[in-house]
Parts: structure tokens; sequence; C-alpha cells
């Protein structure tokens, strides 16, 4: 089973890296970043305080999720431009850090892979906790200021500075909080993607792939 782990901070390159290695290897694409925005999108949409972590956990288990490159359906409904809004943007953080919704998110990350035969999955913890045993676990990093730069450039009704303090803040809270915080695993590639063009990133991930390291 071929499994391939993208891990790193908000704007560090993780989606165009993995889509584009998915599509170079044959391989299925899973973005478990929008899992925990549409469980927040849920809550949100049922009145429910993301905060109240045994409320939002409650409605887990049941809640429909369908995530794809084509686009994210939560129960019915779809939440592909609502997801990546400033609403669910600034409540997602402490839906991650609730270790119910982590635990049912995990066992569909593993599921989704098993139903697949492999796959490649961007996150925080996908190297660390999903798949320790993945095939390839990458790092992404890049300076604060590239990664708030290119977050900027996704959202275009907000400006730079907005965009930046709450990229610090949610990289402060993914890398502090208890379940599963944000960090690389002992054997991860790290690759600084600061000066980096998406093919050089691809290339040199691939190489890594081909070489079995
Ligand atoms: O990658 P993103 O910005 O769409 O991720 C949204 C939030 O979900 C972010 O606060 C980190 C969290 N997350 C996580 O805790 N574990 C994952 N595997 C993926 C994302």
């Amino acid at each position: 089973m071929r499994v391939i782990a993208i891990d790193g901070p908000a704007g560090s390159g993780k989606s165009t890296v993995a889509k584009a290695l998915a599509a170079r290897l044959g391989l299925d694409y899973l973005d478990t970043g929008a899992m925990y925005r549409a469980v927040t999108f849920a809550a949100l949409r049922r009145g429910i305080d993301p905060s109240e972590a045994e409320q939002v956990a409650r409605i887990v288990p049941d809640l429909a999720l369908d995530v794809s490159p084509a686009g994210v359906v939560v129960d019915g409904v779809d939440a592909t431009i609502e997801i990546r809004g400033p609403e669910v943007s600034r409540a997602v953080s402490v839906v991650a850090a609730n270790t119910g919704v982590r635990s049912e998110m995990v066992r569909r990350q593993r599921a989704w892979v098993q139903a697949r035969g492999g796959g490649v999955l961007e996150g925080r913890d996908i190297g660390t906790v999903v798949f320790p045993d993945a095939e390839l676990k990458v790092y992404l990093t890049a300076d604060p200021e590239v990664r708030a730069q290119r977050r900027s450039k996704e959202v275009a009704d907000l400006d730079y500075e907005t965009v930046a303090a709450d990229l610090a803040r949610r990289d402060a809270y993914d890398q502090g909080r208890a379940a599963s915080p944000l960090t690389e695993a002992v054997d991860a590639f790290v690759v600084d993607t600061t000066g980096l063009s998406v093919e050089d990133i691809i290339d040199a991930i691939a190489g890594r792939v081909a070489s079995g390291a």
C-alpha cells in the first residue's frame, strides 16, 4: 500500500504539492484539513458553539462528509466555498483540537486509504499519528511572511495583515494543542519551500519516492 504523508503549517504549499504529487504517482489525494473545516461548518450551521467540545463531538459520528478534489459536501450541502471563509477559518483550530472529533476523522482517513489501497494525504498529523508507517513523510515549511503572502492571495477579500495575524494565531494553536500537535515526524523529509518553485519541490519529493528513502 502506497501512502505519502504531507504535513506542515498553513501556507507551506501542502495542497499544491500534494495534488501534483498524487497526479504524478497516479494516487488519489485527500485534504484532511478540509475534513476539520467541514466539521466546523456543520457545527456552525447547527448553531453549536465550536468550543463546546462535547456537543461538537456528538455530531461527528453521523455526519455525512464527502471530501474530494471536486468539492466538499456536508450532509448533502455543498460547503466547498464556505469552508474556506473567515467564519470557518476562525473557528477551525478549536474544532481540530477536539479529541472526539480527531479520533473519528483519523478513523475515516484510514478507511479512505484502505478503500483505495493508498493515497497522498495532506494535514498536520498524517506522518506522526494517522500513518506513522507511510512510505514517505514530507514536512513542508516556509518563512511566516511567505506563507501569509500565499494565503492572502487565496482569500481575495482579506488584507495581508489580517491573514498574517490569523496565520500566526493558528500556528501557535496547532503547535501548542495537547491532541496531535503539529510537529515533524522524526523520519520526515523536511523541505523549506520559501524560495522554491512548485516544480522544484515536486522533483525533490518525487526523487525521494523513487529512491525509496
Ligand atoms: O490545512 P487547513 O488550514 O485547511 O487546516 C484547517 C485546520 O485543521 C488547521 O487549524 C489545522 C487543522 N488540521 C489538523 O489539526 N489536522 C489535520 N490533519 C489537518 C488539519
